[in-house]
C-alpha cells in the first residue's frame, strides 16, 4: 500500500511526529513524506492512505504570518533547526490545490502545547474539516501530539505517534470491507 504524509513544521516537532508515522507506515508498504512546498501536484495519485499534519498556531492551522512569527522567535533547543520546512506555502494553500478525492483514506494530526483544548486550540480540527470538504474518508479522529513549555515534544509523544499510526493501519482492513 502507498502512504503519503504531508506535514508542515517550523520548529521540527510536527516533522518529528511525521517521521515516526512514516516509520510505522514503512512496515505496510511505500511511504512518501512531503511538505506543502515540495509536494508535487500529483502527490496523492495512487495514495491508499494520506496523513496530514501541522503545528497549532493561534488556536488553529498556521498562516504565512504565524510561520514568520515563529521563525522570528528564539530558536528551539534540541532536535531540528528552526525554519527548515518553512519556505513556501503552508497546508491551507496546499489544500486549495486539492480537488475532489472522493474516498481516499486519510487522518489529521497536529502538534500543540500541553493544556486543555479549549485554551490551546488544535490545528488538526481545521485539517480534518478540509479533509471532509475534499471528500477524503477519515479513518481516525484528529490527533494532537503535545509539546512542553520548552517547545519540544513531551516524553512519550513519539511513542504515542507510533501507537496512533499502528491503530490507524489496524483499522484499515475493516474499513476496506465496509
Ligand atoms: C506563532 C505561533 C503560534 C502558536 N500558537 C499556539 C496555539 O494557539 N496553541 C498551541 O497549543 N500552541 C501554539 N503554538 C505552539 C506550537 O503549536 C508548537 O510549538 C508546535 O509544536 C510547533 O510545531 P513545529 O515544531 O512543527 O513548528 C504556537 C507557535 C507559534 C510559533
Amino acid at each position: 500500500m502507498r502512504t503519503v504524509i504531508i506535514y508542515e513544521s517550523v520548529y521540527g516537532n510536527t516533522r518529528n511526529v511525521a517521521e515516526e508515522l512514516a516509520e510505522v507506515a514503512r512496515s505496510h508498504g511505500d511511504v512518501e513524506l512531503f511538505t506543502p512546498a515540495v509536494a508535487p501536484a500529483d502527490a496523492l495519485h495512487g495514495a491508499d492512505l494520506v496523513l496530514i499534519g501541522g503545528p497549532t498556531h493561534i488556536h488553529g492551522m498556521s498562516w504565512a504570518a504565524t510561520r514568520q512569527s515563529g521563525l522570528a522567535a528564539p530558536p528551539v533547543t534540541g532536535h531540528h533547526a528552526a525554519g527548515a520546512d518553512v519556505p513556501g506555502p503552508g497546508l491551507r494553500n496546499w489544500f486549495h490545490g486539492v480537488g475532489r478525492v472522493d474516498g481516499v483514506l486519510a487522518a489529521a494530526f497536529d502538534t500543540r502545547l500541553e493544556g486543555i483544548e479549549v485554551v490551546t486550540g488544535r490545528a488538526s480540527l481545521g485539517i480534518s474539516r478540509r479533509l471532509r470538504h475534499h471528500g477524503f474518508t477519515e479513518v481516525a479522529a484528529p490527533r494532537s501530539f503535545i509539546v512542553g513549555r520548552d517547545n519540544v515534544l513531551c516524553v512519550g509523544e513519539t511513542d504515542r505517534a507510533r501507537e496512533w499510526a499502528t491503530s490507524v493501519f489496524d483499522s484499515l482492513p475493516a474499513l476496506a470491507f465496509q
